[in-house]
């Protein structure tokens, strides 16, 4: 596997390429969702990037980028392992170099929840990088996990509304087996917190298993949810359309349950996509 730290490098690498390009955009501190996007990729296409680039932009509070685990040793064995072809881990002057003054923003979609808990620039510097990495690399497939919905959400709407030319493939949340949904900042949590966390996914069951007996309600659905957090106070626990991320007030066909919360320092967030039998235009929905 190689290691590219340039554009410019990048770029020759890709014009000499043949075949399919899949790209796993990440900011490193790899677990098993990393690997089954990196494993995804490689089943899929015949050149494998893994971009690995902590990026500023999106981190509103300097605390959150500083504190963000980073191990591109550990990473590098990992992706190679993995069967990745490239590793792309440019600095951040090579992506943001001095006066850059172009931002990609996705109105409506990146204001609300997420947009809203870390802030207006959250989604546009999520949007900025990733519009770079494509630009750079070119995939024909960029992989993408359904832990982070409303990013996914957000990336969708960009690349249909710029007409970029790529697949994006999302692929399932990866869970602990008690429930916990993997990510690069359960390493900060402390045996209690990791025993609180699972506040989050119990919410997400307690949701489906409302839906399942037959609550449309969304209030109801929302209120068993927080019941089940035993405690934990969510920064949002909302059921949303999962396109659109608009709230919605009765279940009725495909609904996003998401929720965040901070357990002692660390921020966490799940979600589930729960699928309801739709009600015809036209029927009563009582
Ligand atoms: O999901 C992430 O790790 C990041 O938001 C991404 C897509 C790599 C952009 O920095």
């Amino acid at each position: 596997m190689r290691i590219v730290r340039t554009n410019s490098e990048m770029r020759a690498f890709v014009r000499q390429a043949s075949g399919s390009i899949g790209l796993v955009p990440t900011m490193g501190a790899f677990h098993g969702g990393h690997h089954s996007l990196i494993r995804a990729a490689r089943e899929r296409c015949h050149v494998v990037v893994v971009s690995l680039f902590v990026n500023p932009a999106q981190f509103e509070e300097a605390s959150d980028l500083d504190a963000y685990p980073r191990d591109e040793a550990r990473d590098a064995a990992e992706a190679a392992e993995l069967g990745a072809d490239v590793l792309y881990a440019p600095s951040v002057e090579e992506v943001y170099p001095r006066g850059f003054a172009t931002s990609v923003r996705v109105e409506g979609l990146s204001d609300v929840l997420e947009g809203v808990e870390r802030g207006p620039g959250h989604f546009a510097g999520v949007c900025t990088v990733v519009t770079k990495l494509l630009n750079v690399v070119q995939p024909d497939v960029a992989f993408f996990g359904q832990k982070d919905a409303q990013q996914v959400a957000v990336l969708r709407r960009m690349v249909r509304d710029l007409d970029l030319p790529v697949e994006l493939a999302v692929l399932p949340t990866v869970r602990e087996p008690d429930g916990l949904a993997l990510s690069s900042r359960n390493v900060r949590l402390n045996p209690d917190e990791r025993r609180r966390a699972l506040a989050l996914s119990r919410a997400l069951r307690a949701a489906e298993a409302a839906i399942a007996g037959g609550e449309r309600e969304a209030a109801a659905v929302a209120a068993a949810a927080r019941e089940a957090m035993n405690g934990v106070d969510p920064e949002y626990l909302a059921l949303v359309d999962p396109d659109s991320f608009q709230p919605i007030t009765t279940v009725d066909g495909r609904v996003l349950v998401a929720v965040a919360a901070r357990i002692g320092a660390t921020r966490l967030i799940d979600n589930t996509i729960i699928h309801t039998a739709a009600t015809p235009a036209g029927a009563p929905t009582t």
